[in-house]
């Protein structure tokens, strides 16, 4: 058996899985967010450890086989954040999370100072969210901190390191913090210098499977959990492995609170000019596209808590079927918290267009899956416009679970949509690069061959096809035409 970890940003999820990717045990705990000032958004590290911790000894207190049947764990984690330690390897302050966006000014700072420079090397611009920015801000506003911090690790590094004692991080994280060559794959002393970062600052790089140590003694006695730990990789990447994104032309499609569409590369040199994120893939030496929509469930949930409180998703959702393509003329756009891809516009907010007093609940319901839907088909626009052929989608999360939005993925995304029969998410794809790690499998393509399958396929439909087509073309232009009422 193998264990992955993912360490999300409500709760940490950890599987038990047999060779043939069957779950045989599963825990989640969940902890909370610190939102000290608006714009804020952290955790304490140490909170994420214990939780863990709790999991582990409950998985290992209900599972029968011996401890040495468990031959690996690894981690897959919430990108970006930061967790700052002192020499002694103590937590400095609260880990400050991907989804903080206190450090406009320091983007600002790394665009006028970095220039072309950060494109060229990190293939990303500079965003709230990715560390970076973070760093800045510390040494900024808390100087006394910077100036104490021996290390940074990044969320799911610290886990590690509680649970072997050894300080890594792995490239496929490291690619979201703005300080990584991701072609040539180390840190570049050309940006820490820039920035006045010392680049001791910056953990050791290994390999996402790469064996690490064994957990430590203390942990044993803990937990009564003993084996190998491999170094996991950041839960986008771990997503794409565990949905089986590993190969030119797989494409993933993962609607959760966000929504991220997710394609396969071989090499890093390609020139998106920045418009979708470009990072390391858990795969070595692969990489992987990412365009994100940030309000894609959210949309939805937002949707559900204001207007139909009383019923449950499932029911919700059957409403698509009472109607036709386009809504009876009703049009959404999901920006209600700002947005990422194709438009990197915090301010940005949402809208319902066309609304008729014939309008009712169903209505808005199918409008809001299409806007969210049209959302995600603007960064595959972008992926095919760089010339990547994409046939097939494996689609995951909340956008998996009903089988008129999938049709309708097909439909607009103009290929075939997959789902998979048991989907498990990032902690899959942890414990895939566990069990490549213990050398079950040789590589994760061949572990995907035998962990994961495929349940259902839907195929576009050439007449909704050419419907969508047209209301796509209306839905892009809102977005210019609703900008200046944010600003
Ligand atoms: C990716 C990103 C999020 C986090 C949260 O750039 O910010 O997907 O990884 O899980």
């Amino acid at each position: 058996y193998c264990l992955g970890v993912d360490l999300g940003t409500s709760a940490v999820k950890i599987l038990l899985v047999d060779k043939e990717g069957k779950v045989v045990h599963e825990v989640s705990k969940s902890y909370p967010l610190i939102h000290e000032k608006s714009g804020y958004s952290e955790q304490d590290p140490e909170e994420w450890f214990q939780k863990t911790l709790a999991g582990l000894t409950e998985i290992m207190e209900v599972f029968e086989g011996e401890k040495e049947d468990i031959e690996g764990i690894s981690f897959s984690g919430q990108m970006h954040g930061l967790v700052l330690l002192n020499e002694e390897k103590q937590v400095l302050r609260n880990a400050i999370l991907w989804n903080d966006t206190r450090t406009t000014e320091q983007c600002q700072i790394i665009i006028d100072k970095a220039g072309d420079k950060l494109l060229e090397i990190t293939k990303n611009p500079a965003l709230e969210g990715f560390t970076l920015p973070k760093l800045l801000w510390v040494k900024q506003y808390e100087e006394e901190i910077f100036n104490q911090a021996a290390v940074f690790l990044l969320p799911k590094d610290y886990l590690r390191f509680r649970l072997t004692g050894n300080i890594h991080t792995e490239y496929s994280d490291a690619a979201g913090t703005l300080l990584l060559d991701i072609s040539k794959k180390e840190w570049s002393t050309e940006l820490c210098e820039l920035f006045g970062i010392d680049s001791s600052l910056c953990p050791p790089l290994v390999e996402s499977h790469a064996f690490v140590s064994t957990v430590t003694a203390e942990i044993t006695k803990q937990t009564g959990l003993s084996c190998k730990v491999f170094a996991g990789g950041a839960d986008n990447a771990c997503g794409a492995i565990g949905a089986g994104i590993l190969a030119d032309g797989k494409t993933l499609c993962s609607i959760g609170t966000s929504g991220v569409v997710l394609s396969y590369e071989e090499k890093a040199d390609k020139d998106f000019e920045g418009k979708v994120h470009y990072f390391n893939h858990g795969e070595e030496n692969a990489y992987y596209t990412m365009g994100v929509t940030l309000a894609a469930g959210h949309s939805l949930s937002w949707f559900k808590e204001t207007f139909a409180e009383n019923i449950g998703f499932d029911e919700l959702l059957e409403e698509l079927n009472n109607v036709p393509i386009g809504a009876n003329g009703l049009l959404f756009t999901p920006y209600l918290a700002g947005e990422r891809t194709p438009h990197p516009d915090a301010a940005i907010r949402a809208s319902f267009i066309g609304m008729d007093a014939a309008h009712k609940r169903r209505d808005f319901v199918r409008a809001v899956l299409e806007g969210i839907t049209f959302s995600l088909n603007e960064s595959i626009e972008i992926f095919r416009a760089s010339g990547k052929t994409i046939n097939t989608i494996i689609s995951i999360g909340g956008g998996a679970k009903n089988d008129d939005w999938l049709q309708m993925q097909a439909d607009i995304f103009k290929a075939r949509v997959q789902k998979l029969s048991s989907e498990q998410g990032p902690g899959m794809g942890a414990a895939m690069l566990a069990a490549v790690g213990t050398g079950w499998y040789i590589s994760l393509q061949e572990c995907a061959e035998k962990m994961l399958q495929p349940a259902k396929e839907f195929e576009p439909i050439p007449e909704n096809v050419t419907r969508y087509e047209v209301l796509y073309r209306i839905y892009q232009k809102v977005y210019s035409q609703t900008k200046t009422l944010s600003e």
